[in-house]
């Protein structure tokens, strides 16, 4: 399986931070954002990575991770995303680095405090379809939201006003080859964007879509508030 992570943006919520540096650079206690979702995946046993970024300073990735010895990779991969197209047109520059194999997502600004090892052994052997993560969270207006009924999700509302559940869909996601064609039949959303929340739902219709529940502290970093407690959370428990 192989690993991609989302960098790009504009980081418009950390602006002036973000005025002549991406997000993904930033400094979160003692390391730049983009170490921590590289080492999630490299702990997950994957090994084949691509970084896509755009915006400011995507040149700089290059500069600080190079083939990516630090974290034990043979090498990296990069792939430049033009303008503000969202999170699943980013993921759809993936296409063919991921060459018809099963895919793991990682939202650069997403920090996590346990291993997602055990969920990523679950889609292997899962034989097709996608995987999300769920986690608790006291603020989910913020995020993607699962509806569910009995068990069952039964959709995936992107940032409702008023939210069906206290669960948050974080931004790991596990998907299949059919992907990159789900990618191509969205149409933008309101934000103008095209959502990964719509990607789900597609998989969901499917009858395709399974879940977890992280254990341990989830955070995103990409607002001044999210940005100083991720900061905090690995200060109080530093990674390996
Ligand atoms: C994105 C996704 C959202 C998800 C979140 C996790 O939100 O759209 O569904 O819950 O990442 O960090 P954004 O960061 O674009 O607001």
């Amino acid at each position: 399986m192989k690993g991609v992570i989302l960098a790009g943006g504009l980081g418009t919520r950390l602006y002036p931070l973000t005025k002549i540096t991406n997000k993904h650079l930033l400094p979160v206690y003692n390391q730049p954002m983009i170490y921590y979702p590289i080492k999630t995946l490299v702990e997950a046993g994957i090994k084949d990575i691509m970084i896509v970024t755009g915006g400011n300073s995507a040149g700089d990735f290059l500069k600080l991770l190079e083939n990516g010895k630090e974290f034990g990779l043979k090498g990296l991969n990069y792939a430049y995303q033009e303008g503000e197209g969202g999170i699943a047109a980013a993921l759809g520059l993936a296409e063919r680095f991921a060459e018809g194999d099963k895919i793991i997502v990682v939202l650069g600004d997403n920090l996590i405090e346990s291993s997602i090892k055990p969920f990523v052994n679950k889609f292997i052997g899962q034989k097709k379809g996608a995987r999300i993560i769920l986690k608790e969270v006291p603020d989910p207006e913020r995020f993607g939201v699962p509806v569910f009924k009995a068990k069952k999700i039964t959709a995936i509302e992107e940032k409702p006003k008023s939210p069906k559940s206290n669960y948050a869909v974080i931004g790991i996601y596990m998907y299949d080859e059919l992907v990159f064609d789900i990618i191509k039949t969205l149409k933008p959303s309101a934000r103008g964007e095209l959502e990964i929340s719509d990607v789900n739902n597609a998989y969901l219709k499917r009858g395709a879509l399974e879940y977890d529940i992280l254990k341990g502290w989830w955070t995103d970093a990409g607002t001044f508030d999210s940005l100083i407690k991720a900061s905090n959370l690995v200060a109080e428990k530093p990674r390996r």
